[in-house]
């Protein structure tokens, strides 16, 4: 049984925000009174990038980048022109696939008019904005720097310069809210005719400023209820949902979450990435993150104290991994790709797969494994099955 190296993709990570919002635990630091090194981080963005290359060698080898995902923290606060630079420099390092999609991350409290004729230039061709609401009392709540008019007039922008492959990001289950509420702002973001949506229930993360205060949330049959009827509503506007959280019209799908998704491989530049890589001539999966914080990440400079940690996944861990994200596709995984993804035979997760039938959690279809209903509403229970 051997490993056959998947599609490869290139994660930037951009570390700052205009302001820490209350609920977040992505590594994003609010601006201080010093501006941040904007143009320096993309010297140590490229300073990364060699050294990863050095590092990896023949395992990246002839593999052209499918994807490329700005994402923060804010990539919208970074400049046309850094954006640009950047992009060219990724370009004289690595070969990229003809229809690469590369996407950056925006905070519609971020984007004057203008910038994203820049952003097109510089080879962005797909945006996803942080919507979160259409209600400014919730935006208000949430912390967030821009109001719903806002942020309608960062999208029409962005479209008025040329962009068609938009995601708008929600939430969902934010305080107070209401069914109607929740489905109030999917007919906001449906009027804005965005290719792709993501709809993520909000939740408490440890160590953020709701945990230690936590705001009146709707409990969670309320949040299932508002996940259904948003989720229908979605679907008789045209709208597919393929995973737990995002949906998209014909062939907008994400592809670079489709990689994470998929197991596939990818490339973690900048403070706190994350990078995995299939090695298929030592049948090895690694995992490679960075140093967190952006201080410390811009004092290493591309040496090896850029490096957080270093980790193979062993075997006893690969059927987890695998499952952890391909469940979470509502068309599921063909069955051959376990195999092709860990280099492992299928008789590893047999029973396991067995005893998940039983339960009514997973089935297979047209040579395909898939979720049922059940399955995804205890994904955590399916998923922790899978666990050595
Ligand atoms: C890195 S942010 C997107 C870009 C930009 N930083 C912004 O917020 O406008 C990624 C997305 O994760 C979602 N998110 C962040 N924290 C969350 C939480 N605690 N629960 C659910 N979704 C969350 C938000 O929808 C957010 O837009
Ligand atoms: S702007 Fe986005 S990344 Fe920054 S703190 Fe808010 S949700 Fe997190």
């Amino acid at each position: 049984m051997s490993l056959i190296a998947p599609p490869l993709s290139l994660y930037i990570h951009m570390p700052w925000c205009v302001k820490k919002c209350p609920y977040c635990d992505f590594n994003s630091h609010g601006l201080r009174h010093e501006p941040p090194p904007y143009a320096d981080y993309i010297d140590h963005l490229l300073a990364d990038l060699d050294a990863d290359r050095a590092d990896f060698g023949d395992a990246l080898s002839g593999r052209p980048i499918v994807s490329i995902f700005f994402g923060g923290g804010t990539p919208s606060l970074f400049a046309p022109e850094l954006i640009a630079r950047l992009l060219d420099g990724v370009r004289e390092r690595l070969p990229l696939h003809d229809e690469v999609e590369i996407t950056l991350e925006t905070n519609p409290g971020t984007v004057e008019h203008g910038r994203f004729d820049g952003y097109l230039a510089a080879g962005v061709n797909r945006l996803s904005f942080g919507i979160q609401s259409f209600d400014d009392d919730k935006l208000n709540r949430l912390g967030r720097i821009h109001s719903a008019s806002e942020a309608e007039s960062a999208v029409k922008s962005a479209q008025d310069a040329g962009y068609a492959n938009i995601n708008l990001d929600l939430m969902y289950a934010l305080p107070r809210q209401t069914l109607d509420g929740a489905l109030n702002d999917i007919e906001r973001a449906l009027v804005l005719d965005p290719a792709h949506i993501s709809h993520y229930q909000l939740t408490l993360e440890p160590n953020t400023a709701f945990a230690a205060n936590p705001p009146p949330l709707p409990d969670h049959d309320h949040a299932w209820a508002m996940q259904e009827a948003c989720e229908q509503r979605l679907a008789s506007a045209g709208y597919a949902q393929y995973e737990i959280s995002a949906y998209a019209i014909a062939d907008r799908r994400c592809v670079h979450n489709l990689n994470y998704w998929r197991f596939g491989d990818y490339l973690g530049i900048g403070a706190g990435a994350h990078g995995k890589l299939s090695d298929a001539r030592t049948g090895r999966v690694r995992r490679r993150w960075k140093t967190r914080h952006p201080r410390a990440y811009l004092a290493a400079h591309g040496q090896p104290e850029r490096i957080g940690g270093d980790d193979t996944v062993g075997p006893a861990e690969l059927p987890f991994e695998y499952m952890l994200n391909a469940l979470r596709l509502i068309d599921g995984v063909p069955l051959g790709d376990f195999s092709d993804r860990t280099g492992l035979p299928r008789e590893t997760i047999a029973t396991t797969l067995e005893v998940a039938r039983q339960h009514g959690w997973l089935y297979e279809n047209d040579g395909r494994l898939q979720t049922t209903a059940l399955g995804q509403r205890f994904l955590n229970d399916v998923v922790a099955s899978f666990l050595a």
